[in-house]
């Protein structure tokens, strides 16, 4: 009998070890790792700021310091109609950040796609002028940035205006006002915020054109005194796109013409792509096909492997150069969120975040926070 009870003894024992190891596993806040070097954000969708993902938002107050909304604030969320501006999820969003104490960044004010098309319209359907675009583009953004002011930290001004090739992305805004959209938005946000951060963001932004297409950007607008804090690379990355050595040299171009770098948008797709270096372009979408869904059982572990290493791989970058990055940020907590499982295909199974479907951190963010600081 003592034999027995000795030995269910040690059993719940080392039940007891074993899911403390794991539940320790699962509390290593990456927003403590990460303190004194950048902040570590992430994306919500409605869902998350309506709260009806409670267990994903014990991950964001367990691991994040800074958030951003996913869809909520871009122009047609916040305008749908001329002059209808609709703020209760947005204000949802600006009330969780600041409840939690969140650096709260705005995503976007200006950028081609969300747009809705009465912005670039008149009444009987004809293209508008551009003193009625700028108009239009001053409007929506002292709106928005004013009701904000003092509460978003930091705004993703203009999104996306600049090619793969390093030209200007022939965008409405582009074709109408010319390439002077970008600096207006700027001075408008600037006007109606003074203290809040402004940011450039873009995708691919490791590719050479790009690269220089930015830098080229960012001196013209430092040249007429426009303030520009920050640039946001998005981080949509694939297993085998880009080469961490082409990152690094935009992370080491950008910082070196005075302004933060941030990482924002950050996923990593395991499936495959329909062309090689999608960048992040969400108007190119594809046709389904099973053969490119491949793991909707699971991913096998050289896959698995795979995706640690290549995040390990990153973070490792983002670490030595901590002193020019200032966030990164996560699109999405778990992988259920992704935007990915329906771009640029819609109906997949995809892989991109830190945690699964489960709710879990997986085993490679515990890999992550163990990666010296300077190596
Ligand atoms: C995506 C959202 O994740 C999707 O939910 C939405 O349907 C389309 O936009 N670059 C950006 C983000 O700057 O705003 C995009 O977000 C992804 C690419």
């Amino acid at each position: 009998m003592r034999k027995v009870v000795l030995i269910l003894f040690s059993c719940l024992a080392a039940m007891l070890v074993f899911s403390y190891k794991n539940y320790k596993r699962e509390i290593i806040p990456l927003k403590d790792i990460f303190k004194d070097k950048f902040y570590i954000g992430v994306a919500l969708n409605t869902r998350k700021i309506w709260g009806r993902d409670t267990a994903a938002l014990q991950i964001v107050n367990t691991h994040f310091n800074s958030v951003v909304a996913e869809n909520c604030m871009k122009i047609n969320a916040l305008q749908p109609r001329e002059g209808h501006f609709q703020f209760r999820e947005a204000d949802k969003f600006v009330d969780f950040g600041l409840r939690n104490n969140m650096f709260i960044i705005g995503h976007n004010l200006v950028w081609h796609s969300q747009a809705p098309d009465w912005f670039f319209k008149d009444h009987n359907g004809e293209e508008v002028s551009r003193e009625v675009l700028i108009e239009r583009m001053k409007k929506h953004i002292t709106t928005v940035v004013s009701r904000y002011k003092g509460r978003v930290n930091g705004w993703d001004v203009v999104n996306e205006a600049v090619l793969d090739d390093g030209s200007w992305r022939k965008s409405k805004f582009y074709s109408i006002i010319g390439e002077d959209f970008i600096r207006l938005a700027f001075e408008f946000a600037h006007a109606a915020d003074p203290m809040a951060e402004l940011y450039y963001n873009d995708f691919s932004m490791a590719r050479e054109g790009k690269r220089q297409g930015v830098v080229k950007m960012l001196r013209k607008l430092k040249a007429g005194g426009v303030k520009v804090t920050g640039v946001g690379m998005q981080g949509h990355l694939s297993l085998d796109y880009p080469k961490i050595a082409d990152f690094e040299k935009s992370i080491l171009a950008f910082s070196a013409e005075g302004v933060n770098v941030m990482i924002t948008e950050l996923d990593i797709t395991v499936l495959p792509t329909p062309r090689r270096n999608m960048g992040a372009d969400v108007n190119q979408n594809y046709a389904y096909k099973k053969e490119i869904n491949p793991y909707t059982d699971g991913l096998p572990e050289n896959v698995t492997k795979q995706l640690a290493q290549r995040y390990i791989d990153f973070f490792r970058l983002f670490l030595k150069h901590e002193d020019k990055i200032s966030r990164v940020t996560l699109w999405g907590v778990t992988d259920a969120d992704s935007w990915l499982n329906n771009w640029p295909v819609f109906g997949r199974k995809d892989y991109p975040l830190l945690f699964d479907r489960q709710y879990k951190a997986k085993p490679f963010v515990q890999m992550i926070s163990q990666i010296p600081a300077k190596e």
